[in-house]
């Protein structure tokens, strides 16, 4: 008899004939849909990826000589830990706190190597929900499309705390203070370190300062996501809230990704930290991330932390990867600042300044899905649904046909829309 016959007749269903086919991931179907785009017109701006000047992704020439090194030098591909690369961690650590940080002095930071950002924000998240599974994340409202499917898959509730008003270009910090002073003792609350995704809008120093009071005084649990360090300012600059916030607080958590600033995308390169309130603490966290890993993936990728951990131990690779993290960011910048030129001159008027002084890869345009779809359509310019920009798609011969296709989708737009 057929297995299908079989299975109705016990009144079973095919096991995944219960599966609905699901849409794309929104980022990723903006890729998708890029690449299937074959008009020589064609702008990316929607995964976020650097792209030098001729649209490429390049691997970092810092990064070619370390994986030389690495490759050479390589005498198995046996397994290495759960927790990765020791010496990877230890640089890690040092990097995103600083040599001197309280959390280090005292001995209560434990970092682990993660596949990812990724990896290390759903290992957070599983060791939040081990240590108190009622606790609400509270995520920036808007945030990174990615934070709610990695936190909220592991049971976490996730609420928004007000953010950014994308029509004025601002920040909403009183609003996002006066919300989490109402968050109740214990919960968790994500904070981009710098370069905030998808607005560009971040903290400055003062206001990290009362947000860090505050997390102290209500006993919030900070978990901050610094997915660009070197981006904004520098290495040091961009983990200044960080530092802030963790020698202020008890307990905190850190996801690291170097996918950016080493251009290691598709290795997986990250790392978790994390800071328990003393040693004790910190170590029964350790081993409950440990298992956490291993019951997950069991071992995180080793290649590209093999080429960072070359990198950060070698003074020379490392001041190439500083210059080249320098380069990066200068050319971004750069680019805001064209685009914001040539959409003033094909606009008349300033209202796009606000992408001069936001920081890192991305700003929301602040326009409606519908003039999204048609700059997509109509034009080829490629962006996610909320308007977000990878400013790092701009390039000198493609920003004035940008800021024209954007005045001209303007003009289109329905007034209040
Ligand atoms: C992005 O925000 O576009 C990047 O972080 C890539 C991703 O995985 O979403």
């Amino acid at each position: 008899m057929d297995y299908n016959v079989a299975a109705q007749k016990m009144g079973r269903k095919l096991l995944f004939q219960q599966l609905k086919r699901l849409n794309p991931d929104t980022i990723l179907g903006v890729m998708a849909k890029f690449r299937a785009d074959t008009s020589p017109l064609k702008v990316d701006l929607g995964v976020g990826v650097y792209r030098d000047l001729s649209g490429n992704t390049p691997v970092l020439t810092c990064v070619r000589s370390a994986e030389q090194a690495v490759l050479a030098a390589q005498t198995t591909k046996s397994y290495v830990a759960a927790a990765g690369r020791e010496e990877f961690n230890r640089a890690v650590e040092e990097m995103v706190l600083g040599k001197a940080h309280a959390a280090r002095r005292d001995r209560r930071a434990r970092t682990v190597q993660t596949p990812g950002g990724c990896g290390a924000l759903r290992v957070g998240a599983e060791l939040i929900r081990a240590a108190a599974p009622d606790v609400t994340v509270h995520v920036s409202d808007p945030t990174w499309g990615n934070h709610q499917p990695l936190l909220g898959s592991s049971g976490l509730r996730l609420e928004r705390y007000p953010y950014y008003d994308a029509a004025a270009h601002r920040l909403r910090f009183g609003a996002m203070l006066e919300r989490l002073d109402r968050a109740a003792a214990g919960d968790v609350v994500l904070l981009h370190a710098c370069c905030h995704n998808p607005t560009g809008a971040d903290l400055d120093p003062a206001q990290w300062q009362e947000v860090a009071q505050l997390l102290t005084r209500r006993r919030l649990v900070p978990f901050l996501d610094l997915a660009y360090q070197g981006f904004a300012v520098d290495l040091d600059a961009d983990a200044a809230g960080v530092r802030l916030v963790a020698e202020q607080v008890p307990e905190a958590l850190v996801a690291v990704s170097f996918s950016k600033n080493l251009g290691l995308y598709r290795e997986r390169v990250g790392a978790l930290i994390v800071i328990g309130e003393n040693e004790t603490r910190a170590d029964a966290c350790l081993s409950h991330v440990l298992q956490i890993a291993r019951s997950i993936y069991s071992m995180p990728p080793d290649h590209g932390a093999a080429i960072a951990a070359h990198i950060f131990a070698s003074p020379k690779l490392r001041n190439e990867w500083i210059e080249e993290l320098n380069l990066m960011r200068a050319r971004i910048a750069d680019m805001r600042a064209l685009l914001a030129q040539h959409l003033a001159e094909a606009t008349g008027g300033g209202s796009f300044d606000f992408l001069r002084t936001q920081r890192g890869m991305f700003s929301l345009l602040g326009v409606s899905v519908e003039a999204v779809e048609r700059l997509r359509d109509r034009h080829h310019i490629y962006m996610t649904p909320d308007s977000r920009m990878n400013l790092a798609g701009i390039m000198p011969h493609n920003a004035h046909y940008v800021a024209e296709s954007i005045a001209a989708e303007l003009l289109a737009e329905p007034a209040g829309a």
